[in-house]
Order: C-alpha cells, then structure tokens, then sequence
C-alpha cells in the first residue's frame, strides 16, 4: 500500500480536531477491504443511475460519472489507483479517486446511500461472485472422486466401522462416499445464493432515503432478485456472511475427513494408494520419507475455517440495531474463508486425481478380520435361521478360526459341520422360503458374491455404484452449469 497523503475522511464537517492516531490505526479496513473495489464501483454506477432517473444527476453529469467510475475500475484493475493508509476504507479511497477525476462532481454520487448499506451491498456482490467460483473448484474435485470411483467400482475394499474391518465394499463406492457430502455443499451453497440475492442498496444509514431513489431498480441492475424490504434490518443482517461460513466449514469438515482417510490410505499399514510425486512432499531428514502434506493441510486448515465461522458468530451475537463498527469484522473471517477454500480445493483435487490405487492389496486385504461374517448369517437367515442363532453360530465359527490360526477362506464343509449343523450343505433345504435356489456356505464366502448380492439401491454392488455414478454426473454437470451462470 501506497505512503498516504493528506488523510481522506467522509466525515470530518463537526469535528474540531483530527483523530488520534491510535483510533485512525484502529479504524482503519483498507488493508483488507480494498478487493471489495470491483463490487463497490458497480453498485456504485448503479447508484449513479437511479440518482439521474431521480433527476439528481443530469444526462450530461451521469455520463461523466460512469465514465469517470469505468476508469476508476480500469485504473484499479492496473495497480494505477492503490489506496493508501490515509484512506480509511475502501469506500473512501474509491471517492478520492472519483474526486481526483471528476471535481466537485464526484461529492454528488454520495447522496441517498451510506456506506453501512454500500459495504452489506458490497460484500454480498463479493460472495455471490465467489460462492461461484468455490463451486466450480468443488466440481473439479467431485469429478476427480468419481473418475477414480469409476475405475473401481468392480475393486473390493475393506469397508470399516470403528477403523476396523467390517464388511467388503467397492472401492469405488466408498470414493463415491466422498462426492456425496460435497454435492450437498454444493446444493447448500446454491439455497445460500437464493437468501443472499437481496439488495441492502437504499436502505442508507438505516432508515432509507428521503431523495426519490428506486431501491428495486438498483436491485435488479446488480443481479440481485430484490431490494430489501426493510432498511434497518438492510445495514443490521449478516446472516449472509454468517450462513456463508457455515458452509465453508462444513466444506472444511468433510475436506478434512477426506483427508484423514487418504493420510491413512497412504501409510505404509494400509498401503491402498501411492500419491503422485507431484502431490507429496519429503522430509528434511529423512530422505526416504513421502509425506501426505496435501491431505494433511486440509485436515489442518478446517479448524480455521471452523474458527471463521466461530468469530463472526461471536462478534454478531448481541449486537443492537442497526449497523455498529462491530461489523467492519465481518470481512476478514469471510475472506480469510474464501482464500483457504480456493487454496486448499485444487490441491487435493489433484491428490485425488493424480492418486495411484493399489488395487491387489485392496482386494487381498478385502476379507481380511472375518469381514464376510455377516454373508453367512445372512445366508443361514435365507434358510429359515432366525437370525440371533445364525449370529451366534458364525461368531462361534470366528472363534473356532482363531483358535485354530485359520481364515474363513481356508474352510472346509467338514470344518463347517463341527461347528453348527445350520452350516451343513443341506440343513433348511437348498431352497429359500420363495423357491430361490440358494448358494453352499463356501460359497457365500467370497467377496465379489458378497459385493454383488448387495445390489438394492443404495448398496455396494458394482451395478449399484455405476448407477449411482450416473445420477451424481448429471447432478454434477448442473452444478457446474450453474457456477458458469449458464
Ligand atoms: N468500513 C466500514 C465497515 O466495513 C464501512 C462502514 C462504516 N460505517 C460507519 N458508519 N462508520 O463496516
């Protein structure tokens, strides 16, 4: 930032003396509000507009304006116009610059709003434009979760309870278990965008204005669905920013999920992906070291956005009507919120795309801790078993397997027939209670079976998955369309 001038303040007429340093040090958002210019200048060429259908700006003076703003914008875009420290806010370095270009005539364009409506006005244009863009990165990692979901949907897994093995599951579902939770903050964030296109624009300081301005015009040239309908309520309501942050931690919480599997999936005890060189990183000391920094970040940088959400909270519970100094403390939450999102995003698209999956060692690992325990009481329940005695008869069965060091897939029907006559190949008939000819216990035994036979909607099976990757595709596609506002 540039060394300031002369001190640039839009409200200096009733005081005697100038502010004090340390309240000026304390005041002053400049350094962190300035990427709100863009937004500020168009709400404020929509602002000239309605001045001059209220006959306050002639055709002559209007056009001067807007000329005088669109170089403004040019000459900002260039790193030609910077705030300095001597500009409080952005609101006032963007009228000093309007004042260096047009005279006496910039002072006119203040007339009927109050920077408590511009900066509501402002930082909703800022989020509604960047809500799209944190889409669109949500897209790009979805897409990299369902093209390795893909090429796994046939890859058994070890799915988990309690970080322990539980039962078979396609790979490809559980990646898909994954794109689940962010296409609801996509979904989330799409319902945020219909509450927070409302227009604070005309509201003023508080009570509206008594110049014959059009508030709904203004609306509707800044894309928003309406203005607001009540002023106060206008310069008070942060619940945009407040709601907003909500999403972006609940986005940072399933990040960090995701990550937590993949820091996992990347040790050497699981050992189900290889990362990409490009997305790991190596150690000071340890030079064979390959680090799961990437996943690990976003595990890490949840807790601040968790901590946005938590400070904007905190600074809005309690606060009277209507607008109080207390909400120049809405912004750095909210960007620092953005930034870590659009940061972190493409990163671990990338971990995931770029991932290799160790496909052997997923479907060896598959059965593993007596994991098709539950197919074969389910089996024995298909035969007519109720299922508290199937339950306790295979649980007997894993015992018996420990004690003699074996695995469910070393079974023999004699070993079988020791155990429980409900395992003997022809106890409750072959035939389910619908004349359903129904597989030997060995059989159930395996784990394409076990993934195949759970196929009803919802379930792991191959079929399933792909289906399941149909609908989430073309729910994808539609959020992609409409982060590019088509
Ligand atoms: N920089 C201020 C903010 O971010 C702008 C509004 C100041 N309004 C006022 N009445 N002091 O909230």
């Amino acid at each position: 930032m540039a060394e300031g001038g002369k001190p640039m303040r839009l409200w200096g007429g009733r005081f005697e003396g100038g502010p004090a340093d340390a309240l000026t040090r304390l005041s002053v958002s400049v350094q962190f509000d300035w990427r709100l210019a863009p937004y500020d200048l168009l709400a404020s060429r929509a602002h000239a507009r309605v001045l001059h259908q209220a006959g306050l700006l002639t055709a002559d003076e209007l056009e001067r304006m807007i000329g005088a703003l669109d170089d403004l914008d040019r000459a900002c875009k260039a790193g030609e116009f910077r705030p300095t420290v001597a500009d409080e806010d952005v609101h006032t370095a963007l009228e000093r610059g309007l004042l260096e270009r047009l005279g006496s005539l910039g002072g006119k364009l203040r007339a009927g709003r109050s920077r408590n409506d511009q900066v509501a006005t402002d930082l909703r244009l800022y989020l509604r434009d960047h809500v799209r863009h944190i889409v669109s990165r949500l897209v790009e990692l979805e897409t990299a979760l369902m093209s390795q979901a893909e090429e796994h949907a046939s890859t058994a897994a070890p799915g988990m309870t309690h970080l322990q093995h539980a039962q078979p599951v396609s790979f490809g579902h559980q990646l898909l278990a994954h794109v689940h939770p962010l296409a609801r903050d996509v979904d989330r964030l799409r319902d945020w965008d219909r509450r927070a296109a409302v227009s604070p624009l005309g509201a003023g300081a508080l009570a509206g204005s008594s110049l014959p301005l059009d508030p709904q015009a203004v609306a509707e040239e800044l894309g928003f669905t309406s203005a607001a309908a009540n002023s106060m309520d206008a310069v008070a309501d942060r619940d945009f920013a407040a709601e907003f942050l909500f999403c972006a931690a609940m986005i940072g919480i399933h990040l960090s999920r995701l990550g937590e599997e993949i820091v996992l999936w990347a040790s050497q005890e699981f050992h189900w992906i290889e990362m990409d060189d490009a997305y790991s990183t190596g150690s000071s000391i340890m030079p064979q070291k390959k680090n799961p920094d990437v996943a690990e970040l976003a595990r890490g940088k949840s807790g601040r956005l968790i901590g946005d959400l938590t400070a904007l909270l905190t600074t809005l519970k309690g606060l009277p009507l209507t607008y109080n100094r207390d909400l120049q403390e809405d912004k750095e939450p909210v960007f620092d919120a953005v930034d870590t999102l659009l940061l972190v995003l493409p990163a671990v698209s990338g971990l995931v795309a770029t991932m290799r999956v160790n496909t052997a060692r997923l479907e060896t690992s598959a059965p593993d801790g007596f994991a098709l325990a539950t197919d074969l009481a389910e089996l024995l329940v298909r035969k007519g078993v109720p299922f508290r005695d199937a339950h306790e008869a295979v649980g007997h069965l894993v015992v018996w397997c420990q004690v003699n060091d074996t695995t469910f897939e070393r079974l023999t029907e004699e070993d079988l027939a020791k155990i429980s006559p409900h395992f003997a190949p022809g106890a409750g008939g072959l035939t389910g209670p619908d004349g359903e000819e129904l597989p030997g216990a060995l059989e159930v035994l395996n784990v394409q079976g076990a993934l195949a036979s759970r196929k009803a909607y919802g379930g792991t099976a191959p079929a399933q998955v792909r289906n399941q990757l149909l609908t989430l595709r073309e729910t994808v596609d539609g959020q992609a369309a409409w982060a590019s506002g088509s």
